[in-house]
């Protein structure tokens, strides 16, 4: 439980330029005031994170979203009335006041209304929006439990608000509405449920041409150190850890995820927390189907394997 202390003495730390772990729905962010471009440099120092890369801002209601952008199409308002707060990103075009360091340089920025308790009362205490990519070094794993952001971060930042795991699991969808909608990163919800909100296509993110290419799209982003392998049926040879779904295979370590992709989203990371840790040769994990629903997971399973 976090506390009505730690929530001001966060929102205190916020205000005056600090980097506070908070805990989010998806994954645990490392915030800072979007508005401080000095502050939101430390994100990217602390996390040794490329300048390139841009972040999402969080905010606690659609009037804090209407003060950052010059455009609220209505598209994203239905968007907004459906999904937030929750685990969309919209990129939008930014105003002036947002740094350009927080968006990379770009002309737009993510805005996310995130859906934990503790991190819209923080928003709403520090008075301001606030920056966070997810609370882990470049390339590395994202964190689900304040023992991850520890671990990862923990002698680096000021404050880590621990508000249990993370429900959801995996990151936000972000989906681009500067033009014809774009699924620059798919999340946990349904595209053709967020078409038929839109009313519109969702292209999916290499289709379009001239659209940003995500720039969070690196290739090692969300890797172990261990090397990832998808399986479906046999295990490599040597010593590893097994994610396994429906077919139990006599791996040194065998984690049981859920065959249903809400529970196995949110126990993805821990897992793979979990399997690095055991520093074993590989980390398999079994193939998933190939549904829209499983197509957040797999983007992210793709992501660790590939290197
Ligand atoms: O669930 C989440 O989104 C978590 C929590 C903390 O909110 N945050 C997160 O942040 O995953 P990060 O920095 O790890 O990923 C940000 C993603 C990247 O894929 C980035 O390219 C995209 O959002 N993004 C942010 N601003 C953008 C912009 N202006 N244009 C295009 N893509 C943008
Ligand atoms: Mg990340």
């Amino acid at each position: 439980m976090i506390t009505e202390q730690e929530l001001d003495r966060a929102a205190q730390l916020v205000r005056s330029g600090g980097l506070v772990a908070i805990p989010t729905e998806t994954v645990y962010g490392l915030g800072a005031n979007a508005l401080d471009a000095r502050a939101v440099a430390r994100i990217y120092e602390v996390k040794g994170r490329p300048s390139t890369s841009p972040l999402i801002v969080h905010v606690a209601s659609v009037e804090m979203a209407l003060d950052l952008v010059t455009e609220w199409p209505e598209g994203a308002g239905r968007l907004a009335a459906r999904y937030w707060p929750g685990p969309l990103t919209m990129v939008l075009r930014k105003k002036q006041v947002v740094p350009d360091i927080v968006t990379a340089g770009l002309p737009t920025v993510g805005l996310r209304m995130p859906a934990h308790p503790a991190a819209l009362e923080l928003i709403r205490r520090a008075g301001v929006p606030i920056a966070a990519p997810s609370a882990n070094r470049f390339t590395e794993v994202s964190p689900t439990t304040a023992e991850h952001v520890r671990r990862s971060l923990g002698g680096e930042i000021d404050m880590i608000l621990d508000g249990g795991p993370c429900e959801v699991g995996i990151e936000s969808a972000v989906i681009s509405l500067t033009g014809a909608p774009v699924l620059l990163r798919p999340g946990m919800l349904k595209r053709e449920e967020v078409e038929t909100v839109l009313g519109q296509r969702v292209a999916a993110g290499g289709e379009t041409e001239g659209a940003h290419p995500s720039p969070g799209m690196h290739h090692r982003h969300y890797s172990p150190h261990t090397p990832v392998v998808v399986v479906d049926g046999e295990l490599p040879p040597g010593r590893g850890a097994y994610l396994w779904r429906r077919l139990n295979l006599n791996a040194e370590l065998r984690i049981p995820m859920s065959d249903d992709p809400a529970g196995y989203a949110r126990r993805l990371y821990g897992a793979l927390h979990q399997a690095d840790l055991a520093g074993l040769d590989w980390i398999a994990i079994e193939a998933l189907p190939d549904e829209p629903e499983w197509a957040g997971i797999a983007d992210r399973i793709r992501r660790a394997a590939s290197r």
